[in-house]
């Protein structure tokens, strides 16, 4: 990728003078074009170092990038500017040659090789997946699949949460007031009826509370019939998951529940006492403290010898990253769990679970209504996800029927589920992630502002361009036509050159709205390019270049989407 060769040539620059590290010199897209292609702060990651003005430093580094071959066929100029920026312009030529290879994935392969492993979606099963667990599904899958256009090799990891007390109650409700029939019939609401059911009936009969107890232990020790209970449990919720995945588009290559890691318990435990990490208390349970961390201490072990979703976790790291080796685990989970992923870290850390593997939380905000208030619960029930995604189907397939009435009702249909999916999608992805992110059904579905069916429907727009053009020669006309390209073909050009740039970017800051914003950039900028200038109309060898640049805006915003995990459609 070129950022990364300039990034080599500046390392070398910088070193000739100064001594720097390997990670300390960068090379990114910079942010407003009108300060060029790149950016390398190196001058003043220096300065901050060496105590030398950054200016001087980055007037050193321009000096000797001047003899760099590289540098000087690739670019036009490069300055330094504002406290000691250097600045890269790519010359024409230069981003005329990438333009073939945009959407290819070789030249873009710089994460060959590393694996990395993105736990998300992660739902409880027995309840229903709610629009808090919309969120690491939409963000997890699009970070796997930004890795893996870098070629990176990617597992997708479902960590179901499968396992503790509550499938005792669960299991006691259903022996006390489960029908087999209702369970089939409606499998998860059915469940959560009978689970909450249970906690209703303990305020009046507490004993219940350990006859959940109980029936946890049963299943724990392997007890027959509770074992069976909770696969069929289990089997069901799985089925319903299934259909919410498959209407996302979304697919793991692991389905591996908290109840997995079970048999690796107890090795957990003894493990880190014997590594004197933890200590057993009075009562017989078993903590790690993390003063020295600033921590709360982690309890790993309870009072009645049970395991916590964190001894599960721990368990979870030392399978992984013996198993699958891979170079990071990213847990794409809620800002909520903070603490818990905090504990989890410091301890794998301490008893050297981790081994070389980066472990990254990777957090998120709530979504809210439209009134900021908290969307997962109205009157104190959980809002399902089905409902989210019908609501959004059909609001889209009325954005469809105003748009192109006469289309048929089938297509109209299958549209309404990709803009419809899309749109809750891109309302996800467009934000960053920190935040807490408002469900505003308008914006999202609006035809003309940064939503999915405005990129969806400006891709629908230069597809039809295309089709007007009809054959284009093949062979498309060389570098020599730069000469008559104006303003807007160039920075047309310029803007595409940047695509596998943001890629890298997003990827490497998890922050999957980079991409979006990009891709939202682009659509402006190439609707109203084709407005601003005649492109089935030029010269011929205009009519060439800007046709394929149209070409490759549509390429790139159908790649870009589908890496969001958003469909196109040919028509809308
Ligand atoms: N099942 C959990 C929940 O719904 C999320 C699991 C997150 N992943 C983990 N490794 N703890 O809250």
């Amino acid at each position: 990728m070129l950022s990364q060769k300039l990034q080599a040539e500046v390392a070398k620059a910088a070193h000739k003078h100064y001594q720097l590290s390997e990670g300390e010199v960068e090379v990114q897209p910079v942010r407003d074009m009108a300060h060029g292609d790149f950016t390398s702060n190196a001058a003043l990651k220096i300065a901050s170092k060496w105590g030398v003005p950054a200016k001087e430093a980055a007037e050193a580094i321009r000096r000797e990038l001047a003899d760099s071959r590289l540098v000087r066929s690739a670019c036009a100029r490069v300055e330094v500017a504002g406290p000691g920026f250097i600045n890269f312009w790519l010359k024409p030529a230069t981003c005329f040659k990438q333009l073939a290879e945009l959407t290819k994935p070789a030249p873009r392969a710089i994460l060959r090789g590393r694996r990395v492993l993105v736990e998300f979606s992660s739902p409880n099963i027995a309840k229903p997946m709610h629009v808090g667990h919309i969120r690491s599904t939409i963000i997890g899958a699009a970070l796997a699949n930004m890795f893996q256009a870098l070629g990176a090799p990617v597992l997708r990891l479902n960590h179901l949460g499968d396992w503790g007390t509550q499938f005792g109650k669960l299991i006691a409700a259903y022996k006390r007031w489960g029908k087999r029939e209702q369970v089939r019939r409606q499998p998860i609401s059915e469940m959560l009826r009978l689970y909450v059911k249970f906690h209703e009936e303990m305020k009046r009969e507490p004993e219940l509370e350990v006859e959940g107890q109980q029936e946890f232990l049963r299943l724990e020790k392997g007890n027959r019939e509770n074992r069976a209970l909770w696969n069929w449990f289990k089997r069901e919720s799985v089925k319903e998951f299934n259909v919410f995945y498959r209407r996302l588009g979304v697919n793991f290559t692991h389905v591996l529940g908290e109840s997995f890691y079970e048999p690796m318990l107890k090795g957990v435990v003894t493990d880190l006492l014997r590594q004197k990490l933890a200590v057993r208390n009075e009562d017989g349970s078993v903590v790690v403290h993390l003063q020295a961390e600033g921590l709360p201490p982690c309890l790993i072990q309870k009072s009645d010898g049970g395991s916590l979703y964190a001894t599960r976790d721990l368990a979870a790291i030392r399978y992984r990253v013996k198993r699958f080796k891979a170079q990071q685990i990213l847990y794409v989970v809620g800002n909520e769990q903070s603490l818990h992923f905090d504990q989890v870290f410091a301890v794998a850390k301490l008893a050297g679970y981790a081994g070389n593997t980066i472990l990254r939380h990777v957090k998120f905000g709530q979504i809210l209504g439209e009134d900021k208030q908290k969307l997962a619960t109205r009157e104190g029930r959980i809002i399902p996800l089905g409902e989210v995604l019908d609501k959004a189907r059909e609001l889209a397939r009325k954005v469809v029927q105003a748009k192109n009435p006469s289309l048929s009702a089938k297509l109209k249909d299958r549209i309404a589920e990709t803009v419809g999916m899309g749109a809750v999608k891109y309302n996800d992805l467009s934000q960053n992630r920190l935040t807490d992110i408002t469900f505003n059904w308008e914006k999202m579905l609006s035809l003309d502002g940064n939503s999915a069916p405005y990129l969806q429907y400006s891709y629908v727009r230069l597809k039809s361009i295309l089709r007007k053009a009809g054959k284009v020669s093949g062979r498309a006309a060389g570098s020599a036509v730069l000469a008559h390209a104006n303003e807007a073909d160039l920075s047309m050009l310029r803007l595409l050159t940047r695509y596998p740039e943001q890629l890298r970017r997003a990827a490497e800051e998890q922050g999957p709205h980079l991409l979006a914003a990009y891709l939202y950039e682009l659509a402006t900028q190439v609707n109203s390019f084709y407005h601003a200038v005649p492109v089935l109309k030029a010269e011929p060898k205009l009519r060439s270049l800007r046709l394929n640049l149209v070409r490759v805006a549509a390429d790139v915003l159908k790649e870009g989407l589908g890496i969001l995990g958003i469909g196109v459609v040919e028509k809308m």
